[in-house]
């Protein structure tokens, strides 16, 4: 997963491919780099620049003059070779002739090394991309044109892949193709722009054109031309994206990951906004594309997804579980994707993405959906991969997620699956009185996320004490495991220090061993009916010295069981873990700042996973 940018038109393009490469970073920050065309110069039709590290590092690599109008750059996220200006994109051709960014892996790479080897050609870095570069041009030299050249090139290559590549001979384009990996097209006024993703040109252009998987596209100043292996011309329309620069920057705040933790109040509201049916005391789900009799029909529930979209799913299960009563659960979208799953005509899968393009989940997507299943997504990134793909869904509305570490996202996804659990409900017994009740329990949360962020300075306090321990657990029941797995996720994330869930049932049976008063826990604690059960189990906990932070509810006598509390307003039952999270993003946050790490771009992370 990495980020790539090009630009054709009137303006220099370093400070465009520089300005687009920064706002990409999120896909893989290693290393980076630019190639710029510059026909006027003899000596030099092209420059290639690259750095390893961040997008600045780069930048900071650029001689003072630059020219050319033409260009392509990239910011990367190791896979094939370590993070080095050496394995940086662009990568060149034997004859200096071509410069290609890709985005993917490359599977028969190996082979193709060999073979180019064989034949002489000297490889210079320990990429899979490299490749490329040599096959483009070594289809230019049999006589081919430029977009052929790319063509028969990528006829060679089995695997993923978003690509753009240049020609000093052909200064005027940049052609491009895509499997597997997104790419985009920018329309603007006598300039065209390509990008992983529209955060890269939206100061430029509010028009793009969505690239879907086996197209190319040859790309001038002055237009665009789309093709397939097949055909010469395709069409492909324009679309315009809401998306504005000002989302994109910090707003005033330290870090991203702190400006959409605080913008969650706002962002739930807009999402619930127009979605909640008092009449009937159901949700409003047109997108799903599943009418009642429909929703009706399916016995059971499948949710899939990765990482932390994953232990959410974990919670929509509960919820589907507790307000429809039909059997769900949730399983890794690669896991599920290897194991030649048996596909239920009667079952509803539900996939749970921030970027709809994490390839495992949507290659999940496509082995239901090519075993005759129904499958919808509650997804974030709007005109996304899986968006796109799936048979139904329910667009999350959290805006721009920018920080690696997902805080709002996954919030909107615990509402998701609340609607979607909702809806599935009162299809089925769920009566109008809870239909109501769980209706006032989604308006009351944005309020309270707001009452719970009132109290960050205590919780920066906790998350102080916290980051000084080398290793912690998190601890929950129920319901409330999904919260422990995703508070210590989120504290593995961006402080770097080993932070365990269990279930805290599980506790006894073997990690109780290294509770010490070196190791703290925080024990999720809500006001529900294994309140008792959870005391005792923190009381275990103290009485071996272990410290206990407990997020908990008002009023909740915990006794000597907890060293700490963190509150957070009551609301249902069924809605009360998406609430007992937020203070589980704060504690990692603040611990992180505490710790002076990098918050927004932890080490070996990126937001999006397109590559396996
Ligand atoms: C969460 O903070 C992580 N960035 C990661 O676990 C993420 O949830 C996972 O990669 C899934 O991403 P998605 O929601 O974009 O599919």
């Amino acid at each position: 997963m990495c980020g790539i940018v090009g630009y054709v038109g009137p303006q220099q393009a370093a400070p465009v491919l520089v300005e687009g490469l920064t706002r990409l970073e999120y896909r893989g920050y290693d290393s980076a780099g630019i190639a710029v065309l510059n026909p006027r110069s003899t000596a030099h039709p092209s420059r290639v620049v690259r750095a390893k590290g961040r997008v600045r590092d780069l930048e900071a690599a650029l001689p003072a003059r630059l020219a050319g109008t033409v260009g392509i750059g990239h910011t990367r996220w190791a896979t094939h070779g370590e993070p080095s200006e050496r394995n940086a994109h662009p990568h060149t051709s034997y004859d200096g002739r071509v410069h290609v960014v890709h985005n993917g892996i490359i599977d028969n790479f190996h082979a193709l090394r060999s073979r180019l080897t064989a034949d002489g050609i000297e490889l210079t870095s320990d990429t899979d991309t490299e490749v490329v570069a040599h096959l483009v041009a070594r289809e230019l030299a049999g006589g081919l044109a430029f977009e052929d050249a790319v063509r028969a090139a990528v006829a060679q290559i089995d695997g993923t892949y978003a690509l753009a590549v240049t020609d000093v001979q052909n200064p005027d384009r940049v052609v491009v193709a895509r499997n597997g990996s997104p790419l985009l097209l920018g329309v603007g006024d006598g300039e065209m722009f390509v990008a992983s993703d529209a955060a890269a040109i939206v100061r430029h252009t509010s028009q793009v054109v969505l690239l879907d998987d086996g197209d190319f596209a040859s790309v001038t100043a002055d237009g665009f031309r789309t093709f397939t292996a097949d055909e010469e011309q395709t069409a492909r329309a324009a679309v315009t994206i809401d998306l504005t620069v000002e989302e994109l920057e910090l707003g005033g705040h330290a870090h991203f990951m702190h400006k959409e933790i605080h913008e969650q109040p706002e962002s739930v509201e807009r999402m619930l906004s127009g979605r909640l049916d008092d009449r009937f005391g159901t949700a409003k789900l047109d997108g799903l594309n599943l009418d009642p009799r429909e929703l009706r029909r399916f016995s059971r529930v499948k949710i899939l997804g990765c990482g932390s979209a994953y232990y959410v799913g974990q919670l929509g299960a509960s919820m589907i579980e507790d307000l429809a009563r039909v059997p769900a659960d949730a399983e890794p979208a690669s896991e599920f994707r290897y194991r030649n799953p048996i596909i239920e005509p009667s079952t509803l899968y539900v996939v749970v993405s921030q970027s709809g393009e994490t390839a495992d989940t949507l290659f999940a997507v496509r082995e239901v959906q090519r075993k005759g299943g129904t499958v919808v997504g509650l997804v974030n990134a709007v005109g996304s991969s899986i968006a796109r793909e799936v048979d139904g869904g329910i667009y999350l509305h959290a805006g721009p997620e920018v920080a690696v570490a997902s805080t709002k996202a996954l919030t909107h996804m615990g509402v998701g699956f609340a609607l979607l659990a909702l809806a599935l409900g009162r299809v089925r017994d769920l009566s109008f009185a809870d239909g109501k009740r769980i209706i006032a329990g989604l308006r009351a949360i944005p309020g309270q996320i707001a009452q719970i962020l009132g109290d960050e300075e205590d919780l920066a306090g906790a998350a102080k004490e916290l980051s000084e321990a080398p290793s912690l657990f998190f601890i929950g029941r129920v319901r409330g495991y999904p919260v422990a797995r995703e508070g210590a996720q989120k504290f593995k994330e961006i402080t770097y220090r080993h932070a365990e869930a269990y279930p805290t049932s599980e506790l006894k049976h073997g990690p109780l061993a290294l509770i010490s008063p070196e190791l703290p826990t925080v024990a999720i604690m809500p006001a529900d009916d294994l309140l008792e059960r959870n005391i005792t189990a923190a009381q275990e906990i103290r009485a071996r010295g272990g410290a206990v932070v407990a997020i908990t509810h008002p009023g909740v006598e915990l006794g000597d069981a907890a060293t700490r509390r963190i509150e957070v307003p009551r609301n249902e039952v069924e809605l009360d873990p998406i609430l007992l999270t937020i203070p589980t993003q704060l504690l990692g946050y603040h611990a992180a700042v505490a710790l002076g790490e990098d918050v927004d771009r932890p080490r070996n992370l990126a937001k999006s996973v397109t590559v396996e």
